[in-house]
């Protein structure tokens, strides 16, 4: 008895590995203690560096092949997507040793029904932010120098409305790392402008 666990049913399956993917990534949106609730999310900036920052997951959807993230319209991830919608996405659950590389085109979503529902689905904690004063990334004389609404005043919380934006990732590549003592398995998926995707394995 080695006392390992057994290996998933997907190992050696590379679609099998792909719908994993999908599910950790949907329940992790789900669930505040998934390592996929919560990852690192690279823009592009203006000068060719990239920059990084943790976002939290909002939500999944497998069909569309996209991610939702909710940010402030004055970040300066925001400016960045404006200008080069190119993202990359990463994520590693120790948990489940599956590390998720993936690549997409962002679009941002601030005055139509995506925002709306999203804005709608939010918390009142997390509208308040939205409503920082001066924006995010505003240089301050001191670490307090900044106000947030009263988040007992609804008037006061949907002034946070006219800077959020809902963020989709529509995902066109997608790496997949699976930590074994067997072996690794890591494989790459894309797809094309039709939606059809190609499958395969990389040497880990
Ligand atoms: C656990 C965690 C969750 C975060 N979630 C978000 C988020 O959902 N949206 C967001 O805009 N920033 C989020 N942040 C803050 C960003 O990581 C970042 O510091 C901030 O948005 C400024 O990024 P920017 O200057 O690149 O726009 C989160 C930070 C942490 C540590």
């Amino acid at each position: 008895m080695s006392g390992r666990a057994p290996l998933p049913d997907w190992y050696d399956d590379l679609s099998g590995s792909l719908n994993a993917a999908w599910g950790a990534m949907t329940r992790g949106a789900l669930d505040r203690r998934s390592a996929f609730h919560h990852p690192v999310i690279a823009t592009i900036g203006p000068d060719g560096w990239p920059r990084q920052r943790v976002m939290i997951l909002r939500a999944v959807d497998p069909e569309m092949r996209s991610l939702r993230f909710h940010t402030d319209i004055r970040s300066e991830k925001a400016r960045d997507i404006a200008a080069e919608p190119r993202v990359s996405v990463l994520a590693y659950d120790p948990a489940s040793k599956i590390q998720l590389r993936l690549n997409g085109q962002a679009t941002l979503h601030h005055a139509d029904h995506i925002a709306d529902a999203a804005w709608q689905g939010s918390q009142r904690m997390s509208r308040a932010c939205y409503g920082t004063m001066p924006g995010p990334g505003s240089v301050i004389g001191q670490g307090s120098a900044f106000s947030l609404p009263d988040t007992s005043d609804e008037t006061a919380l949907e002034t946070g409305r006219a800077n959020f934006v809902a963020m989709l990732v529509r995902v066109e590549r997608l790496e997949w790392l699976y930590l074994a003592y067997e072996g690794h398995r890591r494989a790459q998926f894309e797809w094309n402008a039709d939606g059809k995707v190609s499958a395969r394995w990389l040497a880990p």
